[in-house]
């Protein structure tokens, strides 16, 4: 089984080639029931992205209701993120651990960089994404063989970044208390067509749409995915002032 989570697509892509070349079935986080008992004997994998080096908060809850002290014969986890991801794994084999679960191996995968609201951060420039582009099948077919042996962990398949400790122990809880929120999202009523694309699509189901035929967000439950921002066809979603004049990701999944 290979448990995923994905905003914009990134690491659906990665699970789905995963599950394919390893004959394994894919269950998304966000829609599958987690007390479903897994199998004792199963390889298990989590793929999901780096939010501000570590997990999404909604990540966090859903380990956190993971059947307990489950043995498996390999779990291992692909994040995928934009740069580096700081002691990400750390976490989420904290947090596994915890349950009762213990985390094998974990590998990285660089993948086009979602995250917008704040200053300084971006969509990739074309060259960067075509850089990553082509890595990427490479990348795959190196963690899928590493998946099929069940390798154990090995610090060269993860990608840490400077200042791992700072980012994951000190920035990390800032962000999370700070902008992990749905607070600042607003819609340009002038731009919006009203076709409920970011309401719908919202894996989380945190929006719904207004009397006044507008999306609303404020349902508690927003791990900052950036799927609304991203999916809008007109670009009409932003977050306070930080998005002005950021560029979008397409949504593949
Ligand atoms: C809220 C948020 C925080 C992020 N933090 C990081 C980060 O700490 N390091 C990084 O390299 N990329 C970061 N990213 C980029 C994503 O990890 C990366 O683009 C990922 O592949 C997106 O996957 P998805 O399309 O499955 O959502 C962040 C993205 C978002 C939306």
């Amino acid at each position: 089984m290979i448990y995923y989570f994905s905003g914009t697509g990134n690491s659906y892509k990665v699970a789905a080639q995963l599950a394919q070349s390893t004959s394994t079935k894919l269950a998304d986080m966000s829609s599958v029931a987690v007390d479903v008992p897994v199998c004792d004997d199963a390889v298990v994998g989590f793929v999901l992205p780096v939010y501000a080096w570590g997990l999404p908060v909604f990540v966090e809850q859903f380990v956190k209701s993971l059947p307990r002290g489950v043995r498996h014969k390999y779990v291992y986890a692909v994040l995928t993120c934009g740069d580096d991801m700081g002691y990400a794994d750390v976490l989420l084999r904290k947090a596994l651990r915890r349950v009762g679960w213990q985390l094998d191996a974990v590998y990285v995968v660089q993948m086009r960089n979602t995250y917008v609201c704040l200053p300084g951060f971006d969509v990739d420039s074309p060259d960067v994404q075509q850089r990553k582009d082509r890595a990427f099948g490479q990348r795959m077919t190196h963690v899928a063989t590493c998946v099929a042996n069940r390798a154990p962990f090995d610090e060269r398949e993860v990608l840490r970044g400077a200042w791992p400790w700072l980012k994951s122990y000190v920035l990390r809880p800032l962000f999370n208390k700070l902008l992990i929120s749905d607070r600042r999202f607003s819609v340009d009523a002038s731009v919006c067509s009203q076709c409920g694309a970011c309401v719908r699509r919202c894996p989380l189901g945190n929006m719904r749409m207004g009397a006044d035929g507008l999306p609303q967000w404020h349902a508690g439950k927003c791990t900052h995915c950036l799927r609304c921002y991203h999916i809008c066809p007109h670009h009409a979603i932003s977050y306070g002032k930080f998005t002005r004049g950021k560029g979008q990701v397409k949504i593949n999944l």
